[in-house]
């Protein structure tokens, strides 16, 4: 996979996503009608609009998941058009999906595990007779999971299965498997939904101390957390892009105003 050209514009951030004129159809529905969307390095960006605007769709494109029908999509300075999730996880991708959160049968620690494949390949030899690498490899992992449930509040909850968690902590516990493989940029699609207003809390916080250094990518109804989080959004209305700006701010655009008001009514 060749390397896209480097953003020539001068004294600008560096582009951490650049997706130009998105589409997406699928079959006679179209999901996605010309998205372009910039995101820079560092930023926490938010995405926001109605039910079946196309805001996971572009999520799916944006982490090779789904192809676009058309369209150019820059992640981490590769093209990703054609790159399979598993390469464009590898390339320092991670996301949290809006309906499967956790392994509900498997405990914390155990789900954990699990997203760590990205930066394990071992062979079955190689682990079966508990070669130099695996080992080092298999202790830099046990480190990072401890890291990472510090880091997430989840210490205390490393023995106990997903599934008798409560739901803010299997969905905090689905961004710390996500951690696992310490990304770059982290796309998070609906981490809120259904959480209650401590658990949003939580949840804001503990993106605010995992934010520095990485680049997230929200796509949220609760608008607290876009405001809190998120230095600019996207407002997607039936798979157009209307506007980027300041949350504050995108509210006071005609269109998002209609779209928000004619959902309300649907
Ligand atoms: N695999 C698919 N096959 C057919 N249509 C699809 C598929 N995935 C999404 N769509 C359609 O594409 C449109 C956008 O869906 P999408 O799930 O991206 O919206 P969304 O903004 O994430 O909505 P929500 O807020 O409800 O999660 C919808 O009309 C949806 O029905
Ligand atoms: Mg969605």
């Amino acid at each position: 996979m060749q390397p896209m050209r480097p953003d020539s514009s001068q004294g600008r951030p560096p582009v951490a996503v650049r997706a130009t004129d998105i589409r997406k159809r699928y079959g006679g529905v179209v999901a996605l009608d010309g998205v372009d969307l910039t995101v820079e390095e560092g930023e926490v960006f938010g995405i926001i609009g109605p039910n079946g605007a196309g805001k996971s769709t572009l999520f799916d494109i944006l982490c090779g998941i789904t192809k676009p029908t058309s369209g150019q999509i820059e992640v981490l300075g590769q093209d990703v058009g054609q790159m399979s999730p598993h390469l464009v996880a590898r390339n320092g991708v991670g996301r949290t999906f809006q309906r499967t959160a956790v392994f509900g049968e498997a405990t914390v620690y155990d789900n954990l595990l699990y997203g760590r494949h990205i930066g394990f390949r071992h062979s079955v030899m190689g682990r079966m007779f508990g070669s130099a690498t695996y080992r080092a490899e298999r202790d830099a992992f046990k480190a990072k999971a401890e890291q990472v449930l510090s880091l997430s509040g989840l210490s205390n909850e490393r023995d106990r299965l997903a599934s008798v968690l409560a739901y803010g902590v299997q969905r905090r516990l689905a961004v710390a498997v996500a951690l696992m493989s310490d990304p770059k940029i982290l796309f998070l699609d609906e981490p809120a939904a259904g959480m209650n207003g401590r658990e949003t809390a939580d949840f804001v916080a503990l993106i605010e101390t995992i934010a520095p250094g990485r680049t997230v990518v929200i796509v949220e109804h609760d608008m607290t957390v876009i405001k809190a989080l998120c230095q600019r959004a996207l407002v997607v209305v039936d798979g157009r892009p209307v506007t980027v700006d300041a949350p504050d701010q995108v509210f006071k655009h005609p269109e998002v105003i209609s779209a928000y008001l004619g959902a309300e009514d649907d």
